[in-house]
């Protein structure tokens, strides 16, 4: 027999309160104190239909005691997930989170605050704005920007570009855009979120056009060359999208050059900053974004760099009404402008209706430990990659591939010398696979160069001299294994 509902109706009340917070706050603390030491595994040792399995069960047609809903947490759920604040979790481009953001989840859940609107976030969308306008700040913008926080760089990059189209193709939002689109211009190491943006907007993924890379940034002189021939084909330029912090390597495209070359052909200019955008807040490192106030749209992810847990992304653009023209649509139930006034309606300048107010872990987190504690942490996690760097160079059976620019790292194992180079790449990835499977460190690889590489993304501040070594032995123990298996 199903609870009555008065039961459920005082099962909710009993659990709002500070027992049950701190029941959950206890499983909170007690993972992240866990993965402290580096003891255990980062990441799972059973496959997807081992994990498939553990969890197929009928729908439960009654509730359980809270006490068995946390052991299933803490047993079932918890030993299996990927520990990012391992110390050697050195996998993809998502963080350690801020203890402090990571806290302020529960008030966001609780607050359940919609953003697309004033009416529904009356706080919310006012701290969203703040946050936004310290953001436009630290790029260079003046009082006419504006922005929006997105579900990640990948709607970011796709709002950008969106605004880039009406500025384009003012009629594109009620005709389309016909049989002669315009063409996106960006580096070959651009994210795929500018392929799927180009796909997205109707223009044709085979109408972005990639400009190759000189030691991984994109090549200035190939785009100039490249809007030339585009120019005398008379081919219309949407945008030319630039990135700072590419995936594979971290590196920087130069933004003072190419904002340069946008601005003299009256060019929109994208900077896809998802990944290093963050590094307006390193006094050390805001040098590699010189010039990115040139960019007419900003794609920035504080949910990478800033530490921040998944998920809290923005779209800055340098005029605000572009953004608000990207998105031109009337909904009288919800939007009620028309005063003449600038709305903080977020919903006129947003992808999505509703969502949640992510900026509040921002705001939180900025008040503790200020734009400073957020740069010094930038700059640790940049300079574990160089330790890192240094450390391979060290050891022969490794070859480093690029100096670090960032907190990303590419590297090839090579062993002693015997292995034919075209059995490395099959090699490379037989290790990675190994090295993660066994559990004591997780990292990834990529293809670099038609080369298939290890890469590690250092997001996780407890990462010490002492795990890089350790990491590295690993590889090494493996790698000279799988040669003498062969
Ligand atoms: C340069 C760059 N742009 C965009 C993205 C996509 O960001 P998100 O996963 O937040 O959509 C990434 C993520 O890996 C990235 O490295």
């Amino acid at each position: 027999m199903a609870d009555s509902l008065q039961q459920l109706l005082a099962d909710l009340e009993r659990e709002a309160g500070a027992d049950t917070a701190a029941a959950f706050g206890e499983l909170v603390a007690a993972y992240l104190a866990g993965t402290r030491t580096g003891d255990g595994r980062v990441s799972t040792a059973f496959t997807p239909a081992e994990l498939a399995a553990r969890f197929a069960e009928p729908l439960p047609e009654l509730g359980r005691p809270l006490s068995d809903v946390l052991d299933r947490l803490r047993n079932g759920v918890l030993p299996d997930c990927n520990r990012l604040t391992h110390p050697r979790s050195m996998g993809h481009q998502v963080s350690a989170p801020l203890p402090v953001a990571v806290w302020t989840e529960a008030l966001t859940a609780a607050l359940n605050q919609s953003g697309a609107v004033w009416e529904m976030s009356p706080v919310g969308t006012i701290v969203e704005t703040q946050v936004v306008r310290w953001m436009c700040a630290l790029a260079g913008y003046g009082a006419e920007a504006g922005g929006t926080f997105t579900s990640g760089g990948t709607e970011a990059t796709f709002a950008g570009l969106l605004a880039a189209r009406q500025a384009a193709r003012p009629d594109a939002w009620r005709t389309g855009v016909g049989a002669d689109p315009p063409v996106v211009v960006c580096g070959e190491h651009a994210h795929y979120g500018v392929a799927r943006a180009v796909g997205e907007l109707g223009i044709g993924s085979e109408h972005a056009v990639i400009v190759p890379s000189r030691d991984y940034r994109m090549n200035v002189e190939a785009l100039t060359g490249t809007l030339d021939v585009l120019r005398a084909a008379g081919r219309q330029v949407m945008a030319v999208v630039a990135t700072a912090g590419t995936t594979p390597t971290g590196s920087f495209d130069d933004l003072e050059a190419i904002g340069r070359l946008c601005d003299a052909r009256g060019l929109w200019l994208h900077v896809d900053g998802a990944h290093g955008a963050s590094a307006l807040l390193s006094p050390r490192h805001r040098d590699r974004l010189r010039g990115i106030h040139r960019a007419n749209s900003i794609a920035w992810d504080p949910h990478k760099m800033m530490l921040m847990p998944l998920t809290a992304s923005v779209v800055l653009v340098k005029h605000e009404r572009e953004l608000e023209a990207a998105f031109s649509q009337q909904a009288p139930y919800l939007f009620h402008g028309g005063t003449g006034e600038r709305s903080w309606d977020q919903g006129l300048r947003s992808f999505t209706c509703s969502r949640r107010i992510d900026a509040l872990k921002v705001w939180v987190a900025i008040q503790r430990y200020g734009a400073s504690g957020l740069g010094a942490l930038y700059d640790h996690l940049c300079s574990t990659a160089r330790t890192l760097h240094a450390a391979i160079l060290n050891r022969p059976v490794f070859q480093a591939l690029h100096e670090p620019e960032s907190n990303i790292l590419c590297f090839r194992f090579v062993g002693d010398g015997t292995v034919p180079g075209d059995r490395l790449d099959a090699l490379n990835l037989e290790l990675r696979t190994t090295y993660n499977r066994e559990g004591d460190g997780w990292i990834t690889s990529t293809v670099l160069g038609g080369r298939r590489v290890l890469r590690v993304t250092l997001m996780n501040p407890r990462t010490t001299p002492g795990d890089l070594d350790r990491v590295l032995d690993g590889l090494e123990a493996i790698g000279g294994r799988l040669i003498r298996a062969r």
